[in-house]
């Protein structure tokens, strides 16, 4: 029966190696990382998140700024449901930080094909940033239920 014991014992602990060199992978060498948080929209009583926002920078200059020689900031804003600006344009090979809030609900920013993948919450501000090497147009999907037309409710990349 000790037998059994140890070879289970064995089994487990190195299943728990596997995994921690997988994390370790992960984070290191492929750069998989959690967005950050960028900061948070304080709003006092009885003042309107979208009025404060739209007077909060980077949120008083939507869209795409280049900040230093080969990265850019895209600004984007979501709302039900829509993304603005909903087209960012990209050089390909720039780095980029995207920088996010929403105005009303919860709503979701996956970029497909790639590990651009926030939620955007009213008064939070998300960032996550991310190198697009290859030239293309890339699909922006909100992937948190925000209402009736979550469907429709999309953006695009594109990466010249
Ligand atoms: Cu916005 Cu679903």
């Amino acid at each position: 029966m000790e037998r059994y014991e140890k070879a289970f014992l064995a089994v487990c602990a190195a299943v728990l190696v596997i995994f921690l060199c997988a994390l370790g992978y992960g984070s290191v060498a492929m750069g998989v990382y959690l967005p950050s948080h960028g900061g948070t929209i304080y709003c006092n009583a009885g003042q309107k998140l979208r009025k404060v926002l739209l007077k909060t920078p980077p949120f008083d200059h939507k869209g795409v700024q280049e900040i230093a020689p080969g990265k850019y900031r895209a600004v984007v804003i979501a709302k039900t449901w829509t993304f603005t600006p909903d087209e960012i344009d990209l050089p390909a090979g720039a780095e980029v930080k995207f920088v996010a809030t929403s105005l009303d609900v919860i709503h979701g920013f996956f970029i497909v094909g790639t590990r651009v993948n926030m939620m955007l919450i009213p008064g939070q501000i998300s960032e996550f940033t991310y190198r697009f090497a290859k030239p293309g147009e890339y699909l922006l999907i909100c992937h948190e239920y925000c209402g009736r037309l979550h469907h429709t409710m999309s953006g695009k990349v594109v990466v010249k």
